[in-house]
């Protein structure tokens, strides 16, 4: 056989149209075609050349076999004439039309079950073979654009199977990650306005994507009571993410049960509880109410029987972190409530929209919030979807979808929020057997938990030039046709690579434009518009900006470092008193600045910026309580003092 016989132009078949190869090797879901030389350089003839990423048909007597050009490849270059050039196209076996009675290809089928043979020619399919494997439509499908085959076919997704087995937009910044998952979930919301998504929004962008279909909860307004949270998760919040916290986290272990023994036997009109066989039934972790005043009245009463310095030290602590805790802004959502009351059914009828009332989609607005606070609100979302789906038999199907992904749900073990990634993993895991789902969004999947992301079936893959997040994305794709993935770095803006079950076959697409109105407000600033206006206009601007930011509480501040401090002052053992330099609460933050007894992360409070009120006090064990904590000042004074008597010597030793 001759190099000149591949390049002879072919015969063109009246239905098939011109072939552009043939069949010389077929291994499992793959093949190699020869590719002819078609092309005579018009525009029409290089139409017909295939290019990576081209749908192709070959004819077989059952059904036509789809294959994707994944390589196209001249293994011996000549530099003359390249119509003497062998040309090789890789192809992958994606699908399969089957013939009706009239021999027609009619139905799509994924996979194949009639394989070509060696010899048979390669067609590109047409518009109406496009149509029938790209674009279904029916009630279970949405339109969000077009395939980049052919510009008028509708690429479409099919909700059930993009929702059930878990989706993810992945993409580098700026690429239109935000834009096109407001234009997926605005399509799938108009077509189900009975639906039930929450969206975790840590930049506050969504709001105006979604207009009155969205109940939208700001921090302000979030409110999510300390009581729904499970042991682990109020011990972060409390105690945080401390070596040498074991003391305390046992004796809120303790405390904790009782507390909602007493809450429970308060409203029963009973006597209240101390004794442990009284708290049996008051599990840790269930979420019953418990009021932080009667940890506090605990935490006294326990401390008023124990004598020793050495012990009574983890409780004044906690006693120190539960105050500044709950008297911090930024946690008023968790504690900022004057009572307690068994709300639950209301707060999760708001959360995850039962009744919709008009407004399917929750967007929880988390700017401000510091990352620790992210964490236990995502955890604690997370978590009560799965639960409530549980409990409620899968009845109310919920979609949890997660921007910045990364942030809350690391690959990196020691980052991140353990609990967190638990709950987000057992949706992602379990979820599909009781209708919760879960949609990841973020620019480096490479930083994502690998456990979370493998479970994500759907894959919205948009521009990326990181080779590790590719690399990442690569293994997450079981795909025969991930060979795509080599278009990542050329995608451009709104276009995207989608894989998974939520398409009949994995294709290039270009998302449809977002109307102006409903675009996230992440619009990349624009430098040189700003740059040539002057802001002098707003004379209160720079004065407003301050107000917001210090009502919204201190984003930057680090929680566990200022808990250090409160450790470094309150902690009253002979060992942080002998060398507290040694301790790395001093090593840290060498000159503590606060007081103790001043809650260390509550943000420089404005006149606006009440702070929360706690449980309904009780004047009388104020009293006492006023008391405790003079005590707890006083011996705080003394130890800050010792540190710093310690770091001035230690500082004139180094000079
Ligand atoms: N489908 C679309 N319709 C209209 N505009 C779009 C679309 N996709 C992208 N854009 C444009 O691209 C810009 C960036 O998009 P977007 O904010 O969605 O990117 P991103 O990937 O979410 O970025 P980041 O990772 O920083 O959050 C938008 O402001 C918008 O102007
Ligand atoms: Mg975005």
């Amino acid at each position: 056989m001759t190099q000149k016989a591949h390049s002879t132009t072919p015969v063109e078949d009246a239905t098939k149209g011109v072939p552009v190869g043939r069949i010389v090797s077929v291994t499992g879901s793959q093949a190699i075609a020869l590719v002819f030389h078609n092309s005579n350089g018009s525009e029409e003839s290089k139409a017909l050349q295939p290019e990576m990423g081209t749908l192709l048909k070959v004819d077989t007597p059952i059904s036509v076999v789809l294959c994707l050009v994944s390589a196209l490849s001249a293994p011996a270059p000549t530099e003359v004439d390249s119509e003497q050039e062998l040309w090789i196209a890789e192809i992958e076996l994606v699908g399969e039309l089957f013939k009706n009675e009239q021999g027609v290809p009619d139905k799509f089928r994924r996979g194949v079950m009639a394989y070509p043979a060696l010899g048979d020619l390669i067609y590109k399919c047409s518009h109406e073979e496009l149509k029938k494997a790209y674009s279904w439509d029916n009630e279970e499908t949405i339109r969000i654009g077009k395939i980049h085959q052919d510009q008028s076919i509708d690429a479409v997704i099919r909700v059930n199977e993009m929702l059930g087995k878990h989706f993810a937009v992945l993409g580098s910044t700026g690429t239109g990650k935000s834009c096109s998952t407001a234009l997926l979930l605005r399509q799938i919301l108009d077509k189900n306005p009975e639906g039930h998504v929450v969206l975790i929004d840590p930049h506050n962008e969504y709001t105006k994507c979604f207009g009155n279909m969205a109940e939208v909860i700001s921090v302000n307004e979030l409110q999510l009571p300390f009581w729904f949270l499970t042991f682990e998760e109020i011990v972060e919040v409390l105690v945080g993410d401390r070596k040498g916290r074991s003391k305390e986290v046992e004796i809120l272990a303790d405390l904790i049960p009782m507390a909602k023994a007493r809450y429970a036997n308060g409203k029963r009109g009973g006597r209240l509880a101390m004794r442990t066989s009284d708290n049996a039934n008051f599990s840790v972790d269930a979420p019953l109410p418990y009021r932080i005043s009667d940890i506090n009245d605990l935490l006294n009463e326990h401390m008023g029987r124990l004598d020793m310095k050495n012990s009574i030290g983890p409780y004044k602590v906690l006693k120190a972190r539960i105050e500044a805790v709950t008297s911090d802004v930024r946690y008023s959502f968790m504690f900022g409530s004057t009572t307690v009351q068994d709300q639950m059914a209301a707060i999760l009828g708001r959360l995850f929209r039962i009744p919709v009332n008009g407004r399917p989609i929750t967007i929880i607005e988390m700017t401000g919030l510091p990352s620790e606070v992210i964490n236990v609100v995502v955890s604690v979302i997370a978590r009560m979807a799965f639960d409530f789906a549980l409990w409620s038999g899968g009845k109310v199907p919920i979609t949890i979808v997660c921007e910045e992904a990364h942030r809350y749900i690391p690959a990196d073990s020691k980052m991140g929020f353990e609990p967190t990634k638990r709950s987000l993993a057992k949706i992602a895991k379990e979820g599909r057997k009781y209708g919760v789902s879960l949609g990841v969004i973020s620019q480096r999947p490479s930083e994502i938990d690998s456990t979370i992301l493998s479970q994500c079936n759907t894959l919205f893959v948009m521009r990326m030039a990181n080779d590790l997040d590719q690399t990442i994305v690569l293994s997450a794709i079981s795909d025969a046709a991930s060979s795509l993935l080599e278009f990542l770095p050329s995608l451009g803006m709104g276009e995207c690579i989608v894989f998974g079950d939520g398409v009949t076959l994995p294709v290039r697409m270009r998302f449809d434009r977002l109307d102006d109105k409903y675009l996230p407000r992440s619009s990349t600033a624009k430098f040189t518009e700003s740059w040539r206006e002057t802001i002098d206009d707003d004379e209160d601007f720079l004065e407003n900006v301050v107000k917001r930011w210090r009502a919204a509480g201190t984003p930057t501040a680090n929680t566990t470092g200022d808990a250090k401090i409160a450790e470094a002052v309150l902690m009253p053992s002979d060992a942080a008193a002998k060398d507290p330099l040694m301790s790395p609460a001093a090593q840290d933050n060498p000159a503590p600045q606060k007081h103790a007894s001043i809650p260390t992360m509550a943000a420089p409070q404005s006149s606006e910026t009440e702070a929360p009120v706690l449980d309904a006090p009780d004047f009388e064990e104020e009293a006492s309580d006023a008391e405790m904590i003079k005590g707890s000042i006083e011996s705080a004074m003394e130890e800050k003092e010792r540190i710093r008597e310690a770091l001035r010597s230690k500082s004139r030793f180094f000079k």
